[in-house]
């Protein structure tokens, strides 16, 4: 079975231990290859590595333009990596082989889009007196350090790194432990095929309360990145606060779509199958609530179940698959678990509602009904394919049951009235809203949480700015 190494200083190694992490395909609980698991020795060496790159300045006084073509390169060497990289990425992680692939082609488009910021980081002229020239730069941080999650591993890597690399700094980026495969080999193949400097990006491989907490409690890491969970956000949160530097932080979800009596239904089931059944759920702004009318709640209700019980369960490898397995054991069963708090709270199981039998970490589609807004399957990220649907009957009622949760990540509105929508929109308390659609995103608008769900934000030109630090120049003329 092939052994997956770090990649530090423009080099693949097993670093300082003989230690493993075995990483295992969800879809049928079989081994699928062995990774170097990093100890403190090993992080030392590849924030060295960033640091001693970064000193260097070989990025830093990069002509902009030349910064940008290099960018450019990564992009393409991403594209030319995307069928074998989604090959492996589809394996470790269980999604389906045509999104695992277009992992790869998204990671591409972050470096072209940012790409094209790196001559655009202008500062400012301000005026002081007659006789002073005062005037600002856009500086880097320095090292910054990527804590990555398993849902999205690709993706959300290259959503930062992109940025931070336009912006100037050198990165070390600790991978998730149950999915670090693909990044370690085919993500650094592309990174090393373009050509980029030793040093400016390290991967490295380990465990999150070891690897991922020396990272973040390292002298020499200035910024820091985390996409994951609340609880481990914070821990993130307070390491960065020991050492007073800045952190980006993105965390769960507990989204809310909308429904009022005039919506195309068919457009919320759309969304749903998306929204919450897409990548099983496992997506930290999924549509994991709908609050539906009483008009049509039932109506929604049976189309909801329906989509939910003809969706077609099967590996992200086997054509015509459409729900795949969540990521690991532990995650099935704690699916498992919150759908059974649901029914012992009275909510009703109008589709699926178990663990699907035989090989693999299958949920089915779960769509419950009658749900209650106190209720734990209502309030807590689930992170499975299950949906909760509560009903309302004032407009206020809607609002009120959506932004009642400690979440604030993402929210939706289906309606034919423009007005409602917008009013709606404005009164979500989240980071991004979706109107008739859900996802409707690009590498070019901002996302990120209000409340819990985290701040700063990610993608779009609002995220160079967690990359860039301002100094202020006077000259006594
Ligand atoms: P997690 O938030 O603990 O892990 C995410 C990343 O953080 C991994 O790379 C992990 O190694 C790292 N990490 C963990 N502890 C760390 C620490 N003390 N210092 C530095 N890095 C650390 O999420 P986990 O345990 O994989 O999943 C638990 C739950 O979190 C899921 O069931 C889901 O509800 C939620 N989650 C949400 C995500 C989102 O995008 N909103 C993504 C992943 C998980
Ligand atoms: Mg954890």
């Amino acid at each position: 079975m092939e052994k997956y190494q770090h990649y530090i200083n423009g080099k693949w190694t097993d670093g300082s231990s003989k230690e493993t992490i075995s990483v295992v395909n969800p879809a049928n609980g079989k081994d699928i290859g062995q990774v170097v698991c990093a100890k403190s020795d090993d992080v030392n060496a590849a924030v060295e590595a960033a640091l001693n790159s970064y000193k260097s300045r070989v990025l830093v006084d990069m002509l902009p333009m030349e910064r940008a073509k290099l960018m450019r390169s990564i992009a393409n060497e991403l594209r030319a990596v995307s069928k074998e990289g989604g090959k492996l990425l589809c394996h470790e992680n269980g999604k389906l082989l045509a999104n695992a692939e277009y992992e790869f082609v998204d990671g591409a488009n972050y470096f072209d889009y940012y790409s094209g910021m790196t001559d655009k980081l202008e500062g400012n002229t301000i005026p002081v007196n007659n006789k002073v020239v005062d005037y600002t730069l856009l500086e880097p941080y320095g090292v910054s350090g990527h804590i990555i999650p398993w849902n999205f591993p690709i993706s959300m890597l290259a959503r930062s790194l992109a940025c931070a690399f336009a912006a100037g700094n050198s990165t070390v980026i600790k991978t998730a432990e149950l999915t670090p495969l693909a990044t370690a080999s085919f993500f650094a193949k592309a990174i090393d095929n373009a050509g980029v400097p030793p040093g400016l990006i390290n991967v490295i491989c380990g465990h999150g309360n070891e690897a991922g907490a020396n990272l973040t409690a390292h002298k020499d890491v200035a910024q820091i990145t985390f996409t994951g969970s609340v609880a481990t956000g914070k821990t993130i949160l307070h390491a960065a606060a020991d050492r007073a530097v800045p952190a980006v932080v993105e965390l769960g979800g507990k989204s809310a779509a909308i429904v009022y009596p005039d919506a195309d239904l068919d457009k919320v089931v759309t969304s749903a199958k998306a929204g919450i059944f897409g990548q099983a759920g496992q997506i930290c702004s999924a549509m994991s609530r709908v609050v539906a009318h009483k008009s049509i709640k039932n109506e929604l209700v049976e189309k909801l179940a329906n989509l939910a019980s003809t969706i077609k369960v099967g590996p992200g490898d086997v054509e015509g698959s459409e729900l795949t397995p969540v990521i690991s054991e532990e995650q099935v069963q704690k699916v498992e678990n919150y759908s059974r708090s649901g029914q012992q709270a009275g909510a009703e199981a109008v589709a699926g509602g178990k663990r699907v039998e035989g090989d693999g970490y299958f949920f089915e589609a779960t769509v419950f009904d009658n749900v209650k807004p106190d209720m734990t399957i209502a309030q807590e990220e689930i992170f499975g394919p299950v949906l909760s649907v509560l009903e309302y009957d004032e407009p206020e009622e809607a609002i009120e049951i959506a932004n009642g949760t400690e979440f604030g990540l993402a929210g939706g509105v289906f309606t034919r009235d423009l007005d409602k929508a917008t009013e709606t929109a404005g009164k979500l308390e989240a980071g991004q809203i979706y109107v008739n659609s859900w996802f409707t995103g690009s590498v070019a608008t901002p996302f990120g949480g209000y409340k819990q769900s985290g701040y700063s934000r990610e993608k779009g030109q609002e995220a160079i700015k967690s990359y860039l630090q301002v100094k202020n120049v006077g000259i006594q003329l």
